[in-house]
């Protein structure tokens, strides 16, 4: 694939879909709807509305730094507060497939009232080939994935999908991003599932866990930042452990921390992190959040594990 010659076919195929009518896009924070909503943009300018829906589930800051980013690039785009959505939908959900189906419906419930008022008769999807390949495999279900809630993506809630990136594996969608002028930490950036960080929470999705899960994982990200990982980040465990803190037991929180190497997210393997890196990431996730006891490092590869925990 030629990252400029794929642009300029995707955004003509585009244009040519959409004429003179309105799509909307949503961000999610991740490289693969950052690709498709700039390709969009470029294509569509003012047809386009750009929503990040901020469902609660977001790494630190996520929402204004995505927006800052997208400005610098001279592209608006409208945050919606969707907290209380996403929590209520996802409250005593401890299965992971009901989670991702509780997700996925508080989603398609904000993201389809943003599409009406919108008026837009197209939906931009950030859609990879691994997202259709799992999806096909039953590995299990992708939030972005139309079929799988009975939606005929030909016609949608009556409206056409435009999936510009479903031919592509991750490293040739930041091939793309990078032709596109986006900043090197954002089309570097690791992956991040749509689902955010419920996929990374055994359990129990809260506010108060995703706050804990939050923390632990900008610890990892700053602390393997010069590894460069394809991966790296924190997942909440659901049962506690016994800490001994200044003399006295203590039931705490663990944290495992998983850190992989990938091409395309369809196999993994652990990255082999120095040791000090790794007693650094635990001495500070204890201290800096003292409502956790325990952390370990995860060394499974994919498969048979898979890279989220959901
Ligand atoms: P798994 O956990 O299946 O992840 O090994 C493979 C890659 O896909 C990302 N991932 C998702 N991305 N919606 C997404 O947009 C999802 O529901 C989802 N689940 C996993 C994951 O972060 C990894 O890069």
């Amino acid at each position: 694939m030629e990252a400029k010659k794929f642009i300029e076919r995707e955004v003509e195929e585009i244009k040519k879909t959409v004429g003179s009518g309105r799509a909307i896009s949503a961000l999610s924070g991740g490289v693969d709807s950052a690709v498709a909503t700039i390709l969009a943009h470029k294509a569509l300018g003012p047809q386009l509305k750009i929503v990040f829906i901020d469902h609660g589930l977001m790494r630190e800051n996520e929402p204004q730094e995505v927006k800052v980013a997208f400005q610098r690039l001279g592209i608006e785009l409208e945050i919606v507060d969707a907290h209380n959505e996403f929590f209520q939908a996802l409250r005593g959900k401890v299965d992971p497939e009901e989670k991702r189906k509780a997700f996925r419906y508080a989603f398609y419930k904000v993201f389809g009232r943003e599409v009406l008022k919108s008026k837009a008769q197209f939906l931009i999807q950030g859609t990879i080939a691994a997202d259709i390949i799992e999806t096909k495999g039953g590995i299990k279900t992708q939030h972005n994935i139309l079929e799988q809630i009975g939606i005929d993506p030909e016609k949608g809630f009556g409206f056409k999908v435009i999936e510009p990136l479903k031919e592509l594996f991750k490293h040739e969608v930041r091939e793309v991003g990078k032709a596109l002028g986006l900043p090197e930490h954002m089309y570097k950036r690791m992956p991040f599932p749509g689902p955010a960080l419920a996929t990374r929470i055994i359990g129990e999705v809260t506010p108060e866990r995703v706050a804990l899960v939050r923390k632990a994982t900008k610890i990892v990200e700053e602390e393997v930042a010069a590894f460069q990982p394809f991966q790296a980040f924190a997942v909440l465990m659901n049962d506690m452990g016994t800490g001994v803190v200044e003399g006295k037991r203590k039931f705490g929180h663990i944290i495992i921390v998983r850190s992989v190497e990938s091409q395309d997210a369809m196999t993994a393997q652990p990255t082999p992190l120095p040791w000090d890196v790794l007693t650094k990431i635990a001495r500070r996730i204890t201290e800096e959040i003292p409502a956790v006891v325990r952390v370990a490092y995860e060394i499974t590869s994919k498969p048979p594990a898979t890279i989220e925990y959901i």
